[in-house]
C-alpha cells in the first residue's frame, strides 16, 4: 500500500482524511515544494527544504520540525514507497480552524502532507524543445513565496495548453518575469539573461543549479529582466524547473527562435546538469 506523510506519521494514502476547515483548503493559506527523485535519491533536497522554511517564515507559519527531521521524514517516505524516478509533493498549511481570515488565535498545529509520484524524465522535451506563448503576469507581488495560491499560474498554464504550447511565459508590462511553473532564460551573443531574484519570481532551485552550470562552463550571466521583444530575438531560450529540468524553448507565439533547434549553450547547460544528476546517483 502506497504511503503518505500526514504530519509526522506515515499512513496509508487511502486512509487520508482532510478537514474542510483546513486553512489550505479554505484560503490557500500554506506553502509547498516539489522535490525530484532520481533512482531513489532526492536531488537538491537541502535547497528545497531551506526554501520551504523561508516561505514559511515569510507567511509567519512555524514548521514544528527541524530541517533535519523533515529531511529524514521525506527520505523515509521515498524508501517506504520504493520510489525510483519521480517526485515528492509536500505542503504545509496553517492548520485547522473555523473559517476566519485572520490567523487562528488558539494554538493550531500546521497540517503537513507529502506523497510521492512516479514520473519519467521528459526525454523528448529535453531533446527537441517545446513551444510557449506570452501571458500577462497577473499574480500577486510575493511570487518569491512558494504559496499554495496558484490561480494566476493555473490560468496562465491553461492558456498555454489551449494554444497547444508547453509553457506560458509571463510578463509584467513588457518585461518577462517567469513561466507559469518555471524560470525563463535567454542567451544572446554568448551571454545568459534571466530575471533577477526578487519578489516577482520564485528563486527556482533548478535556477540555482543553472547558475552553477553557467559558472562551470564559463558562460557569462546577467541577472536582468529582458523584454518580450528581446526574448523573440534571443539566440537561445530555455526554461528550468524541478520536473522540466532544462527544457529548450524553440518557438514563442509564432516566432521560431533562431534555427528552431535547441542551442549550443542550452545543450552545454543540460550536459552539466546531467553530470550533477549522475554524481548524485554515485553517492
Ligand atoms: N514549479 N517558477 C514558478 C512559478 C514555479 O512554479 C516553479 C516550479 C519554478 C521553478 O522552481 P524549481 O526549479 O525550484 O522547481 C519557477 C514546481 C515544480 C511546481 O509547481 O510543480
Amino acid at each position: 500500500m502506497e504511503k503518505m506523510l500526514y504530519n509526522d506519521r506515515l499512513i496509508d494514502i487511502e486512509d487520508a482524511k482532510l478537514s474542510i476547515n483546513d486553512r489550505g483548503y479554505q484560503f490557500g493559506d500554506g506553502i509547498y515544494e516539489v522535490i525530484k527523485v532520481y533512482e531513489g535519491s532526492m536531488f537538491t533536497a537541502t535547497e528545497h527544504i531551506d526554501r520551504l522554511y523561508r516561505s514559511a517564515d515569510e507567511i509567519r507559519l512555524v514548521i514544528p520540525y527541524t530541517k533535519d527531521v523533515l529531511h529524514k521524514m521525506l527520505y523515509d517516505l521515498v524508501e517506504e514507497n520504493e520510489l525510483a524516478t519521480g517526485h515528492i509533493y509536500l505542503q504545509i498549511t496553517r492548520g485547522i480552524a473555523p473559517r476566519n481570515h485572520a490567523f487562528p488565535t488558539d494554538f493550531t498545529e500546521p497540517t503537513l502532507i507529502a506523497y510521492t509520484q512516479v514520473a519519467e524524465r521528459p526525454i523528448n522535451n529535453l531533446r527537441f524543445g517545446v513551444s510557449a506563448i506570452f501571458v500577462e503576469d497577473i499574480r500577486w507581488l510575493r511570487c518569491d513565496i512558494k504559496s499554495l495560491n496558484l490561480l494566476g499560474n493555473v490560468l496562465a498554464k491553461q492558456q498555454a495548453h489551449e494554444a497547444h504550447c508547453y509553457e506560458a511565459i509571463q510578463h509584467r508590462g513588457e518585461m518577462v518575469t517567469e513561466g507559469s511553473s518555471s524560470n525563463i532564460y535567454g542567451i544572446k551573443d554568448g551571454v545568459l539573461y534571466t530575471h533577477p531574484i526578487n519578489n516577482y519570481i520564485l528563486n527556482g532551485i533548478t535556477r540555482q543549479v543553472v547558475m552553477k552550470c553557467c559558472k562551470e562552463i564559463g558562460l557569462s550571466v546577467v541577472e536582468e529582466a529582458f523584454t518580450k521583444e528581446q526574448a523573440l530575438q534571443m539566440d537561445e531560450v530555455f526554461l528550468s524547473s524541478t520536473s522540466s529540468e532544462i527544457t529548450p524553448i524553440i518557438k514563442i507565439e509564432n516566432t521560431v527562435i533562431k534555427s528552431g533547434e535547441p542551442g549550443i549553450y542550452t545543450r552545454k547547460i543540460q550536459q552539466t546538469f546531467e553530470e550533477k544528476v549522475q554524481q548524485l546517483l554515485l553517492v
